[in-house]
Formats: C-alpha cells, sequence, structure tokens
C-alpha cells in the first residue's frame, strides 16, 4: 500500500479557518434562521477596483485574438508587471530592488510555504506566538519539526511570544536560530514593527547567517508614514530578507489571485558541503519547474493597481477598511474590552473578556451574537485570552456586529 507523508500525522487539528467553517456550519444547521456575520477569516468583502476589471477585461478581448493571444506565460510574471512592482513599491520608497527579483505568485499563503523546497532540513527555526498558522504547519508538513506537546507548541521550533507585556514585539532570541519569520504589520495581533525594531532583526540575521522571512501582505494598511513597509528599506536587509506581498487584501484580490515574493539576488543560503549557494537561481530553478505562472488576465488587473485610477481606488478601500477597523476598537472599548491592533492593520485583537478562554468566547459570540470571530489560541499557545476579529466586511455588517456584542 502507498505510504503517506507521515508528517502530516503530526499536526495538531484541522487547519484553522476550516475548523471554525465546521463549527459555523454545524451552529447553521442547527439555527438556521441565525443571521451570520462573519469577521473571522481575513477575507475582503468589497468589489475589485473599476480599473483593475477594465484591464482584466480589455485582456480577455485581447486573448479572443489571434496577436494578442497569450499562452504560457514567464514562470516569474510578466516584465510589465514586475518592472511596475518594483518601481513602485520598491524604488518608490528608496529599496533597491529591480524587476528581476521579483516573483509574481498566485498567493502569499502558497510562497511562505514553498519557500521550504529550497530551504534544507536542520536549519532551526523561530515564528512568533501567537503566528500565522500556515508558517507552523508548512515547517510540519515539510517534517522540519518534531511532535507537538501539550501546549500545542512543537518540538525544534523556536517560539517568540509576543503579547501586550512586550507591546506586541518579537524579541531578538537569545539562542541562534537559521530562520525567522516576521509578519509586519502582524496577522493576527495588527501589531507593526519600527525601522529601529526591524533593524535590530537585520543586524540579528546578518550576525548570525540567518534568513528572515518577512510577510509585509499587509503594508497597505500602514497609516503611520514613519513605519517601514518592506524590509527593504532597513539597510543590508537585501543580504539577510525574503519578502511576500500580496494584491489579496489591498486591491481584493483574494479571489482571483496575485502575488509576489522578493528574492535578492546575491542573498545566499549554505550546502552541505559548506559553499555558498544564491538562494535567486534556486527560487527561480523551483518556480520553473513546479509553476506556470499567474494568468495574463490577472497580471493585467494586477497591473491596473498601480495606474492613477488604480492606486485612488485601492487607497479607498484600506481607508474603508480601516474605518471598519476603527469602528470595532472604539466600540469595543466602550463596552470595556481591551483592544490592540486595527491602527495599522485591518486585524483587531482583543482580550476576551471575563476571562473566558478563546474559543469559549467564541462560542458565545457565535451563539449569542452570531458573530464569527477568530480565537487566538487558534494562532498559537500565547494568544490564549485573545481573539481576532477582522475588519474585512461592510460597514452595515460591522455596525450590526458591533450592537450585537454592546447589547450581550
Ligand atoms: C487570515 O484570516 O488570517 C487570512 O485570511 C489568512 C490568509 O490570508 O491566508
Amino acid at each position: 500500500m502507498v505510504k503517506v507523508n507521515g508528517n502530516y500525522l503530526k499536526l495538531k487539528a484541522g487547519y484553522l479557518f476550516p475548523e471554525i467553517g465546521r463549527r459555523v456550519k454545524a451552529f447553521s444547521s442547527a439555527n438556521p434562521e441565525a443571521q451570520l456575520i462573519r469577521l473571522g477569516i481575513g477575507d475582503v468583502t468589497e468589489p475589485l477596483p473599476q480599473a483593475c476589471r477594465d484591464a482584466m477585461k480589455s485582456a480577455i478581448d485581447e486573448m479572443g485574438t489571434a496577436e494578442g493571444f497569450h499562452g504560457y506565460g514567464p514562470e516569474q510574471g510578466y516584465a510589465w508587471l514586475r518592472e511596475a512592482i518594483a518601481r513602485d513599491d520598491f524604488q518608490a520608497r528608496g529599496c533597491e530592488i529591480s524587476a528581476e527579483e521579483i516573483f509574481v505568485s498566485d498567493g502569499s499563503k502558497c510562497d511562505s510555504s514553498n519557500i521550504l523546497d529550497i530551504l534544507g532540513s536542520g536549519n532551526r527555526i523561530a515564528v512568533t506566538d501567537p503566528v500565522y498558522p500556515v508558517y507552523v504547519d508548512s515547517n510540519v508538513m515539510a517534517g522540519r519539526t518534531g511532535e507537538s506537546g501539550d501546549d500545542g507548541r512543537y518540538g525544534g521550533l523556536t517560539y517568540l511570544p509576543i503579547s501586550a507585556d512586550n507591546g506586541f514585539a518579537a524579541q531578538i532570541p537569545s539562542e541562534p536560530v537559521d530562520l525567522i519569520y516576521l509578519c509586519y504589520p502582524n496577522n493576527p495581533t495588527g501589531a507593526v514593527a519600527t525601522k529601529a525594531q526591524l533593524k535590530a532583526w537585520v543586524d540579528y540575521a546578518r550576525t548570525n547567517k540567518a534568513l528572515i522571512l518577512f510577510d509585509a501582505a499587509y503594508e497597505a494598511f500602514i497609516q503611520d508614514p514613519d513605519l517601514p513597509h518592506s524590509i527593504y528599506e532597513i539597510e543590508g536587509a537585501r543580504d539577510c530578507a525574503i519578502e511576500f506581498r500580496s494584491f489579496s487584501k489591498n486591491a481584493g484580490f483574494t479571489g482571483t489571485r496575485c502575488a509576489l515574493t522578493v528574492v535578492p539576488k546575491g542573498l545566499m543560503g549554505k550546502a552541505d558541503d559548506g559553499s555558498e549557494v544564491e538562494l535567486w537561481g534556486l527560487w527561480n530553478r523551483r518556480q520553473s519547474t513546479k509553476f506556470n505562472g499567474v494568468s495574463y488576465i490577472i497580471q493585467r488587473g494586477a497591473e491596473a493597481v498601480y495606474s492613477d485610477a488604480g492606486q485612488q481606488e485601492v487607497k479607498a478601500l484600506v481607508n474603508f477598511y480601516m474605518e471598519n477597523a476603527a469602528i470595532i476598537r472604539r466600540e469595543l472599548s466602550a463596552a470595556g474590552i481591551e483592544v490592540h491592533g486595527g491602527e495599522h492593520a485591518p486585524y483587531v485583537w482583543l482580550k476576551t473578556p471575563l476571562g473566558m478562554d478563546s474559543w469559549s468566547f467564541f462560542d458565545h459570540l457565535l451563539q449569542k451574537a452570531n458573530v464569527v470571530g477568530t480565537p487566538g489560541s487558534g494562532f498559537g499557545a500565547a494568544g490564549e485570552g485573545y481573539f481576532r476579529l477582522s475588519a474585512f466586511n461592510s460597514r452595515r455588517n460591522v455596525d450590526e456586529a458591533m450592537a450585537r456584542i454592546r447589547n450581550l
């Protein structure tokens, strides 16, 4: 009989969001009249920008002509999109990133897992706790961890607790690590990192020859002009960091799928024989073999994000969701609940009231207010006693959810 990948058997439970979906489905089946409001998974709700839709429609028409038809595209993405990204997302902010170093893909979730293909086993890995579960689960699946303990933490990982006590800032580990996952603005806590904090990480990584995997999927939500949007705003980061970006949350591409990974040229790793190998070449090889690129139509839509009209529409979308976040923060605070995040990120991280644990509060909110959120403990042991509400929803639903919570 065929053998299975035993690493999957080490996974604690279902992936967090399907598990929430399962509980919500069970509740809905038992209570078909309940009008649920979903502030759980961070999925956008507002329509795609007109500029993106127009570009996608023209691309479809082009594909209907002999001259404009496109078959397989470059695995790394079309040059015109990579150039727009390099220019507007990086060079405009003073980051020395070229189009060649941008790899267009169908999602940051996939890329942040797939990157493990080019990294060896035996790396000591650091993650924050709480953390976006994909970083941990993909390492478990790839056999890069031990078994999970009673506290749900996996052997072999270095957990960096982030909580109100340390201002939700991951502290530099006391032991040397080789691979560090950082996500800023942070999912799930909504915290941000200053340039000084990122500089400390870059200095650490360069000193210890470690690699930072920097997830900047929520950078568009940063409101303070002094906060860094990219790790490459920090000097020396080209030598020690890979960055993930996405069109999902800023331009509403969760359903259309487009993202990018930046792998700087000259960023090195070590082979078994001790020689140094450029990661760019390995990622390029990996993508060329296992990926056939994002569709031409979607890449044209993503390119339109960089047009004047696209920029204005994206700004309006971000402002809309950030107003939702402000409403959530204000209403929860007025209800006496301790809130964090939601100022530079579309997530509000709250302390569960009355000492309830995260899943009890999930059930309480679901049953009594018919509001779905995400239990903090689903993001890690240090998330216990916290809860995440997403600002991605219509204004009407956010207002209604807050009214229901107020009346609890
Ligand atoms: C979340 O809710 O944490 C996000 O939707 C996850 C994701 O973008 O994959």
